[in-house]
């Protein structure tokens, strides 16, 4: 069912990695996520070959806060990967699993003197410096620990993306140095006793299905190293060309309709994407060999390293039939609705982006798939309704599907564990990884009452 045989149908039953999905939920409380080793070691080798082939001097940083997990990070460190981390909590995630200081960099819009000595102290590659003002920060904490800070300053290459409006972030947004300051950055840090500069970063954005984005700022980039390597003792290492590649998430949508509306009007379905690794690589090595072949490129994937890589196994718990109706109440028709036990408590990012997810009926994967209904999740809130297929409001499953059901979420690793949170008092799910021999290992617990309750304290009623 899918390019390298993860997803397969056994007796009508979907599996991945091997695991029988639906049997699986007849024994674990769902919802749940299964991940496929396998698929993450292929991930890693897809990139590390597609770019080493065009430039053997690359490194790959896995965008840790696309899934921080402990057994997925010891997995990504075993494939050869370096990591991006983007909080305290991130990196002290990172040296836990064992990545050597020279593995990590270290990112993020507001970083805290903490965080900033955590990693001055522990030797992380390069702060990724988000302004002049954590310039000047990094430089105090480094000169108060006595300790030299490596440095790369992150710059707002403003280039457009047409992604989702929230992951583009290379276009004017929040995230940078503003270019007309990449000067003045690269010469503080090199007239500062306790700051090394030794890279450029930028990052465009996430889910980035078209290679022009990168070419540009690739190039854009390269301009600002030349003018930044005419301050005296300034000679950069690498350039960091951040992360961004696409996942396809759906087939492509018909000509004429368009994917959500932007700032700038509507933009082109950013779900479904045609670019292979390779593209990537051609475009951004293209420009940067033949340009400065010198420098190291650094990479900070995430999406495209975790999201195939996990699936989310939920249950049917409520069906039934409502009419639909039109502004004066008359009837204009019914629609069939199925409630299943995961909403965006433990998917956010299907209302948080209105992100679209495709699913499949575990149990009846032989079954024709031509009944339309909504799909909602459990919570107290209107908008816990997935989005439909193509450009409809509908999911279609097969006729008879209802409750009991396991309707499997796919293209479900990525951004997800890391998102979920306890609304309405409910668990954060558990994810167990496939093993060798088609059973599953747990790699998160999921919540207890008692773990709903933990945090909270009643001062003035006891303990
Ligand atoms: N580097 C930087 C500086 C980033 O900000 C990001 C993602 C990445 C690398 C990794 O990008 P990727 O390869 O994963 O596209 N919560 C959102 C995603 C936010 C992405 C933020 N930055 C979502 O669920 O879609």
């Amino acid at each position: 069912m899918d390019s390298d045989g993860l997803l397969t149908v056994r007796d009508g039953h979907l599996c991945f990695d091997g695991v029988d999905l639906a049997a699986a939920a007849g024994r674990l409380e769902t919802p749940f996520y299964v991940y496929s080793e396998r698929r993450l070691r292929a991930n890693a080798a897809a990139l590390l070959d597609g770019f080493g082939a065009r430039h053997p001097a690359t490194e790959i940083f896995f965008a840790s806060k696309a899934c921080s997990n402990l057994w997925f990070l010891h997995v990504v460190r075993d494939a050869g990967l370096s990591v991006e981390v983007n909080s305290g909590g991130e990196l002290a995630k990172a040296l836990r699993v064992g990545f050597a200081p020279r593995q990590i960099v270290f990112n993020g819009v507001a970083k805290t003197e903490v965080e900033i000595a955590a990693a001055v102290d522990a030797g992380v590659r390069a702060i990724l410096a988000d302004s002049l003002f954590e310039l000047e920060r990094v430089a105090l904490v480094a000169a108060r620990l006595e300790k030299a800070a490596a440095v790369a300053p992150r710059v707002d290459v403003h280039v457009p993306t047409l992604t989702h409006p929230g992951l583009e972030t290379a276009h004017g947004g929040k995230a940078g140095i503003d270019r007309d300051d990449a000067v003045t950055a690269f010469r503080r840090a090199a007239d500062d006793p306790w700051l090394v500069p030794v890279g450029l970063h930028l990052h465009v954005g996430s889910q980035i299905t078209s290679v022009e984005p990168y070419r540009q700022a690739v190039e854009t980039a390269l301009d600002i190293v030349d003018e930044v390597e005419r301050v005296p003792g300034v000679r950069l290492e690498f350039l960091d060309a951040g992360g961004g590649f696409a996942v396809p998430y759906r087939e492509p949508l018909a000509a004429g309709v368009a994917g959500a509306a932007g700032p700038e009007g509507a933009r082109p379905d950013y779900f479904s994407s045609a670019l292979a690794v390779d593209d990537y690589a051609a475009a951004i090595c293209g420009v940067l060999v033949s340009r400065r072949p010198d420098l190291t490129l650094f990479l900070e994937p995430g999406r495209s390293l975790a999201t195939t890589c996990g699936v989310l196994v939920t249950r049917v718990e409520n069906a039934k039939t409502k009419k639909r109706r039109g502004a004066g109440g008359e009837v204009t028709g019914a629609e069939d609705w199925l409630t299943i036990d995961a909403g965006f408590n433990t998917l956010l990012e299907h209302t948080n982006y209105a992100w679209y997810f495709r699913t499949l009926v575990a149990g009846r994967a032989g079954e024709p798939a031509d009944r339309p209904f909504r799909l909602a999740g459990p919570l107290c809130d209107g908008g816990d309704v997935f989005a439909g297929d193509g450009d409809t409001p509908y999911r279609r499953f097969p006729a008879g599907t209802g409750v009991g059901d396991i309707v499997v979420f796919l293209e479900a690793g990525g951004y997800t564990l890391e998102m979920m949170n306890q609304y309405n008092a409910r668990p954060r799910a558990a994810a167990y990884a496939a093993t060798r021999d088609g059973g599953l290992a747990q790699i998160r617990r999921r919540e207890s009452d008692a773990d709903l309750a933990a945090f909270d304290l009643t001062p003035g009623f006891g303990v």
